[in-house]
């Protein structure tokens, strides 16, 4: 089966997408997969080459055109590409149009959970407990009525943006116009939430080929005291966060987690597989934040780490997520 790893991407995660990718040629079953690299510059160039990786620099035939005819001769494509122009459907669309079947969630899935907004607005019209959501667009700030609702902290993020990329965490109300112009730079519909308070839970969802859907077991986010929330750099460069999987979690507040991430997963429509993030009060009352269908795919992510403690090794798991592409 050859599979085309698609990686890279106009958008802020492209260095993380390149980290999954490397990830995924590495530990892709070559006794059953021909993996051929397909690469996204930051300014939106496509890169063919047969060879993974290092055949996509200088000297590579480039364009999209090109890119599109290595995709029609391979079986699969694989997009690992996080953010916009990546996992918000623009990709998967493509791949529709020219009849290439791909690993993960579709066009309508990735651009409803790229937007923190319209994800919370369809999930709690399903009955989940979604993070309280203020969408300011246009030059609106928030409004006084707001803010006494809001209450201090308060996070600022673009609405359509990941890896808490222009996130910032607001303790004083002469910070916002700040935090505002800083999500403006990702995106023009930013939002503005209250801190939620709990502890930070991740489950995965994955679909076998045979349709089954399976939640991986919780695991739980703790963040250094050096970092002011779970933000880029505590995601990607501090050695001190962890991922505990599995959480400790009584079982019925487990078990509430991994009912909801299955409603969630089904309410979006996504495909393959997601990562479903949530905040857990003390009372063991679950508040969804969102809904990743492009997940991190290092080895060191969470989501290969919690079918890693479910006993599916990382090989494995990208075995299962092609086979189903491919069902
Ligand atoms: N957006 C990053 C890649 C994640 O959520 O894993």
């Amino acid at each position: 089966v050859r599979v085309a790893v698609l990686y890279g991407g106009c958008n802020e995660e492209h260095d993380i997408s390149r980290a999954s990718a490397a990830a995924v040629l590495e530990h892709l079953d070559r006794d059953r997969f021909d993996a051929v690299g397909i690469y996204v510059t930051k300014a939106g160039h496509w890169v063919a080459d047969d060879q993974p990786l290092d055949g996509a620099g200088d000297g590579a035939l480039s364009g999209l055109a090109y890119a599109q005819n290595v995709l029609r001769s391979c079986d699969i494509a694989f997009p690992v590409m996080h953010g916009r122009n990546g996992q918000d459907g623009i990709v998967q669309a493509m791949l529709e149009l020219i009849g290439v079947p791909y690993v993960g969630s579709g066009v309508l899935a990735g651009a409803a959970a790229m937007d923190k907004d319209v994800t919370r607005r369809l999930l709690a019209s399903a009955g989940l407990a979604v993070t309280d959501t203020t969408v300011l667009t246009g030059d609106a700030t928030v409004s006084t009525a707001d803010r006494d609702r809001l209450g201090l902290p308060v996070f600022v993020k673009p609405a359509r943006c990941g890896s808490s990329i222009g996130v910032s965490r607001v303790t004083e109300w002469d910070q916002l116009p700040d935090a505002i112009a800083a999500a403006r730079g990702h995106d023009v519909k930013v939002l503005v939430e209250p801190e939620a308070a709990g502890r930070e839970i991740a489950v995965a969802v994955l679909e076998y080929p045979d349709g089954r859907l399976v939640t991986g077991p919780a695991l739980e986010i703790t963040v250094s005291a050096r970092r002011p929330f779970f933000d880029y750099l505590a995601k990607y460069a501090d050695r001190d966060t962890t991922l505990q999987v599995p959480a400790t979690l009584d079982p019925a507040v487990e078990a509430l987690l991994h009912e909801q991430a299955l409603l969630a997963y089904r309410v979006l429509d996504c495909r393959g597989h997601a990562r479903i993030d949530f905040f857990v009060d003390e009372n063991g009352r679950p508040v969804l934040n969102g809904v990743n269908t492009a997940p991190g795919l290092t080895a060191a992510s969470q989501v290969p780490r919690i079918w890693a403690a479910e006993g599916l090794a990382f090989p494995d798991l990208l075995s299962v997520l092609v086979q189903t592409a491919l069902r």
